[in-house]
């Protein structure tokens, strides 16, 4: 069992990591409310694997549950659901002495706790996340909200949860394109600021490394949690989770949502700007390569066939933009991310190296 307290003034909450803690999920729960009723937020894919086992746990610690569940995709992190979810809430009589628990992926998560940051202008809410991307990076932080037409996660909140409650065996249900996915962000975490990370999962492969998901998520977490703790709204620090993530968004927005998944896209992102930084002795002789390396042992491109000409109209669009002026993550070396501001117009410049297409 490993502890990790996030500490946020009155708004701080613990994170629990353990395999087969789902079993005694109502025992956490209990020790941090008094109240009676739990509103179950789910998608149908978490639902169908592990509704009823959690309900169990739920029951055994005296709590009276709804189980709410909503269709899986990120599709369904809109705002219809979201409407959906408020009737379902006023269905099931929940009041603000209740508790919402966010079961399931960071779509779950974020629909799920911006549910909860909203109805009734707030009702407590626990993270139980299911997946390795909700594990190890969006049941931390507060971020809550949905899509809107007009892009993604446009309507939000920051809302921290009461606690979160991870099972790193949930993982094992996880299909494999899921796995890879995540596994871009945990690289990242090693590459930014944690070398002894990044280091270990140079030794496992997507087989080897369930021996070690509790080490690694907790690894992960710690991060987050650290520059959540210094940096609560993102103004600052905590932009350096953003390695990868420019380019990344690119890739995905250029290629059209769906065919490079996030995780993919974050792979290539990160190894194709390290690249280049490389060359451009900003970053240690031979941290691409090792990049590289780790990135396809666990099934991540490390490059795509767009030109820079190609990505660019969907960089612009990026939040990291602001004005004429932006903010590149680069790293000095593996375990060692920073901030590099960069004029937009020198932009180009790091996407490909110099004569590369
Ligand atoms: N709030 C934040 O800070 C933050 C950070 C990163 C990502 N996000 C958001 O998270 C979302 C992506 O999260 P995700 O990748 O977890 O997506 P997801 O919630 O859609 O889960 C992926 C798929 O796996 C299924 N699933 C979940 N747990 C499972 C399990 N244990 N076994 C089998 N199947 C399971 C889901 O039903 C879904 O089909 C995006 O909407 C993104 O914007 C938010
Ligand atoms: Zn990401």
């Amino acid at each position: 069992m490993k502890h990790i307290h996030v500490e946020l003034g009155k708004d701080s909450y613990e994170i629990h990591i353990e395999n087969g803690l789902i079993d005694r999920a109502g025992e956490y729960i209990r020790s941090l409310t008094k109240s009676q009723t739990l509103a179950v937020i789910t998608d149908s894919h978490v639902d169908a694997l592990y509704g009823r086992r959690l309900e169990d746990a739920l029951h055994r610690a005296g709590f009276r549950v709804h189980r709410l569940v909503f269709p899986a995709g990120e599709e369904h992190k809109c705002a219809i659901s979201l409407l959906n979810l408020y009737q379902q809430l006023s269905d099931a009589g929940i009041t603000r002495s209740d508790y919402v628990v966010a079961f399931g992926g960071g779509v779950v998560g974020d629909l799920g706790g911006f549910a909860a940051a909203t109805f009734l202008r707030g009702v407590p809410f626990i993270q139980i996340p299911t997946t390795i991307i909700s594990q190890v990076d969006s049941s931390v932080g507060g971020k809550v909200g949905i899509d809107l037409p007009s892009g993604k996660n446009q309507a939000g909140a920051f809302y921290q949860p009461k606690g979160v409650l991870i099972d790193p065996l949930l993982l094992k249900t996880l299909p494999v394109r899921f796995i890879h996915d995540g596994m871009g962000e945990v690289i990242k975490y090693g590459c930014i600021r944690d070398l002894g990370l990044f280091t270990l999962l140079e030794k496992l492969d997507d087989t080897s490394i369930f021996e070690h998901w509790e080490e690694i998520i907790e690894r992960c977490c710690r991060s987050k949690a650290d520059l959540v703790e210094r940096d609560v709204l993102d103004m600052g620090e905590r932009m350096i989770l953003n390695f990868g993530h420019t380019l990344g968004h690119a890739i995905e927005g250029c290629y059209g949502f769906g065919h490079y998944t996030h995780g993919e896209g974050v792979a290539a992102g990160m190894a194709m700007l390290t690249g280049v930084t490389e060359t451009m002795g900003l970053t240690r002789p031979g941290t691409t390569e090792r990049l590289c390396k780790v990135l396809k042992q666990y099934g991540l491109p490390t490059d795509v066939d767009a030109t820079a000409a190609d990505l660019i109209p969907y960089i612009s669009n990026d939040k990291k933009m602001r004005g004429n002026h932006m903010t590149l993550i680069i790293l000095k070396e593996i375990g060692q991310g920073r901030l590099l501001p960069l004029a937009a117009d020198d932009l180009p410049k790091y996407i490909r190296k110099k004569g590369a297409k």
